[in-house]
């Protein structure tokens, strides 16, 4: 899809039909590892829900009920970074007062390019960022060096949500 149409049509949506195929789910992942990262680092980890049993059961247990509900019938990513190694010097410190927000800054990248991949493949998303760490570490054995940040849904949906109103260029954006 032409750039300005894929990044001006891509919606959060809040009702799917199907969930993503293994072959899409699996090139959605990879075009998001094309997404920059600080020295190459690649922190970013995706943990693919995708077969019926796996997404009942932690759809239900991992997600508050508005979630559970928008994202029925899709495939699920939780996202991940290895914490400690962006941002962090070879002594293991901290190199600047940003510290793992560094990672996260990764992973945002990461994610966006994940949603926009999926667009163009005819799937839309939901990233939610309400939902139960604790249940998911434990059920996908996310290790703890890990930190858990999103949930994307990820499927077929014939819902076109209106685009929410975005701030007057003015109110975010200052040139000089
Ligand atoms: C970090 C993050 C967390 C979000 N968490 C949720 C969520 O838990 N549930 C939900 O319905 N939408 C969630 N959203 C979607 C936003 O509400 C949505 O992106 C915003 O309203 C703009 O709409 P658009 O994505 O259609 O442009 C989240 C978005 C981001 C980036």
């Amino acid at each position: 899809m032409e750039f300005k149409k894929l990044v001006s049509t891509r919606r959060s949506v809040r009702s799917y039909l199907s969930g993503a195929s293994h072959e899409d789910l699996e090139a959605i992942c990879k075009a998001a590892q094309q997404a920059p990262s600080w020295m190459n680092q690649q922190t970013a980890r995706c943990y693919v829900l995708e077969t019926p049993e796996v997404l009942e059961s932690l759809r239900d247990a991992a997600l508050p009920p508005f979630n559970r509900g928008s994202s029925a019938n899709a495939a699920l990513i939780v996202t991940t970074f290895v914490k400690g190694i962006v941002g962090f010097g070879p002594d293991g410190q901290p190199v600047d007062d940003i510290g793992n927000g560094w990672g996260i800054y990764d992973l945002g990248l990461h994610d966006a390019y994940l949603i926009l991949a999926a667009k163009d493949l005819g799937y839309d998303t939901l990233i939610m960022g309400m939902r139960d760490v604790s249940v998911l570490r434990e059920k996908l054995d996310i290790p703890e060096n890990e930190e858990l940040i999103s949930v994307i849904a990820v499927g077929r949906s014939d819902t076109v949500p209106p685009t929410p109103p975005r701030k007057p260029l003015d109110e975010t954006v200052k040139f000089f």
